[in-house]
């Protein structure tokens, strides 16, 4: 693939030792509209110099210095010319590395504190002498390297800010990119602007724009195929590569049955008629719900369906070939690409280090294998994205907010909600009761102030009593959470009266229903989806 620079802008490089912040450094840097991106601590200086950035930022960590498999960064990169920031773990391999001293302590100085800062750093420019921080660190610097001096100190540290001008380096002991160091974010832009020198011209029309150019520039007048699922992310790679190459997109759309209610209609709305996208949609509800008949295991299921949606995904694009053939269409070379909405977070090859609780993997979100089976090149025009800036550049892009800001759905769909066995009876029953949760959140205004809302159907039947017939019927769970990336999440204290609202409809209005329950399980230990 034709390697394509990521940004003609300005940017600054993040050097990742582990740090549960780093993305939070990446997202805030983007937030003074400038070029952030992460890159592994190990780098080589040759390979900074070669990316130009405008400037360093090393991230926190959680390992010490003297650790014998601390993570070091190439020495070198203090002497390129290249203002640094080095952020706590950042700071001390700073010290350490230029010849200062850092001291290990068991005595951990972690959360909120007051950082008195001393006059004239350019760091702290308009700032004030005293500001809210937080931290989280055990050893200090306690010698500086020479050419260095202080900027500020806390109660406990005489070293919580360091500099060097002349060289432009920068460190500090405290976390600027946490929201709990409120002002943490003017001195990011102090760094950004005034010492590294960077504009802002990081901006949704500017990515937009680029993107395009990038997308043109990979495919040339070669065809373009991709899996809409509705998503978000998938929707904004969409109409991006339609706004770059129009009709040389064609979508797939895969109906496999599992779907909420009128999600297939939404797709086609919004992109047949009102982007006139060319849109490929095929039903393939039968073939996945005879794959799952008698399938309980969550593990089968998910890898029934994965499979089955590859195999129609190839098989309609060889359709596709045959209806360009018989349309007579100029002959093409086939479908020689396949878009992806592969975000940021997916591609950052995040440090593994024991003790960062960032660390965790998650595997079975991605349509595993589709590229490696087709040998289809990859575009993945939103790769440098963050979730919001993809809600941005969607909005930007013309489509409707109920598509940008829609909730989450699983690849697998409402059969990892139905515990047991997956019938098309038990799929109405949940959609019903989806359909309904989904309504009474909107017209709460909950919907958009929570991660994910939705109904779980239980393999589970109760005795119950409606008019005065005893009835034994279906468990609907609300699961309704609250959550930054879906990593952990929390349950959502909704008020009683929409709970209320939301259980009376349920069970009086989906026919097999009588009994619904509230989810209140944080993750972890449970997860989000039930299966
Ligand atoms: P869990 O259930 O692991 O889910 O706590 C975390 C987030 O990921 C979504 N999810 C999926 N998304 N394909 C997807 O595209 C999947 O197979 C899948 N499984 C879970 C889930 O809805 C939640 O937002």
């Amino acid at each position: 693939m034709k390697t394509i620079p990521a940004s003609a802008h300005g940017k600054i490089l993040i050097l990742d030792f582990g740090s549960q912040y780093t993305q939070v450094i990446a997202r805030r840097i983007r937030e003074c509209q400038v070029y952030s991106e992460i890159v592994r601590y190990n780098i080589s200086s040759d390979d900074v110099a070669a990316l130009k950035p405008k400037g360093i930022v090393l991230s926190g960590g959680p390992a010490s210095v003297y650790d014998k498999s601390a993570p070091l960064p190439d020495p070198n990169i203090f002497s390129l010319g290249i203002p640094v920031l080095g952020i706590c773990y950042g700071m001390q391999l700073m010290a350490h590395h230029l010849g200062g001293q850092v001291e290990f302590s068991a005595r951990r100085e972690y959360g909120a504190g007051q950082l008195s800062v001393s006059n004239g750093s350019q760091l702290f420019d308009g700032i004030g002498g005293q500001i809210d921080i937080w931290s989280s660190h055990a050893d200090k610097v306690t010698t500086m390297p020479s050419g260095f001096r202080a900027a500020a100190h806390t109660e406990n540290s005489q070293f919580a800010a360091i500099e060097d001008p002349e060289r432009k380096l920068y460190g500090l002991q405290f976390h600027p990119e946490v929201a709990h160091t409120p002002r943490g974010k003017e001195i990011l832009q102090n760094f950004v602007f005034h010492i590294c020198g960077c504009s802002m011209d990081w901006t949704m029309g500017s990515f937009i724009k680029e993107a395009c150019e990038r997308i043109r520039q990979q495919v040339g007048d070669q065809k373009v195929v991709l899996g809409l699922s509705g998503g978000v992310d998938s929707s904004v790679t969409a109409a991006l590569l339609h706004k770059a190459i129009g009709d040389q997109l064609t979508c797939i759309f895969v109906n496999n049955g599992l779907l909420r209610s009128h999600e297939e209609e939404m797709v086609q709305r919004v992109f047949g008629e009102n982007f006139h996208v060319r849109l490929k949609y095929v039903d393939a509800s039968d073939r996945f719900l005879a794959l799952l008949k008698g399938v309980t295991d969550p593990e089968t299921k998910r890898k029934r369906i994965g499979n089955e949606f590859i195999k129609v995904f190839q098989h309609a694009t060889e359709e596709l070939l045959e209806e360009d053939r018989r349309n007579g269409a100029r002959r093409h070379a086939g479908y020689k690409f396949l878009a992806q909405g592969t975000l940021y977070p997916d591609v950052i090859e995040s440090v593994s280090i024991e003790g960062n609780p960032a660390q965790v993997i998650k595997s079975h979100h991605n349509v595993g294998g589709l590229p490696e089976k087709m040998h289809f090149e990859l575009v993945e025009p939103v790769r440098q994205l963050f979730k919001d800036e993809v809600r941005q550049a969607g909005l930007q892009l013309g489509l409707p907010k109920d598509v940008v800001y829609r909730q989450p759905f699983p690849g697998p769909g409402l059969a990892v909600r139905i515990l047991g066995e997956v019938t098309p009876e038990r799929l109405s029953i949940l959609r019903e009761a989806d359909t309904i949760v989904v309504s009474e959140m909107e017209s709460s205004d909950w919907y958009y102030r929570v991660w994910q809302s939705f109904a779980v159907l239980l393999p589970v039947r109760s005795v119950g009593v409606m008019g005065d017939q005893r009835t034994y019927e279906n468990t609907i769970v609300l699961r309704i959470v609250e959550s930054q990336d879906g990593m952990t999440a929390d349950w959502v204290r909704l008020p009683y009266e929409l709970l209320a609202r939301i259980s009376t409809r349920v069970s009086n209005e989906v026919k097999g229903v009588n009994r619904v329950c509230y989810d209140i399980s944080s993750k972890p230990p449970s997860t989000i989806e039930w299966e």
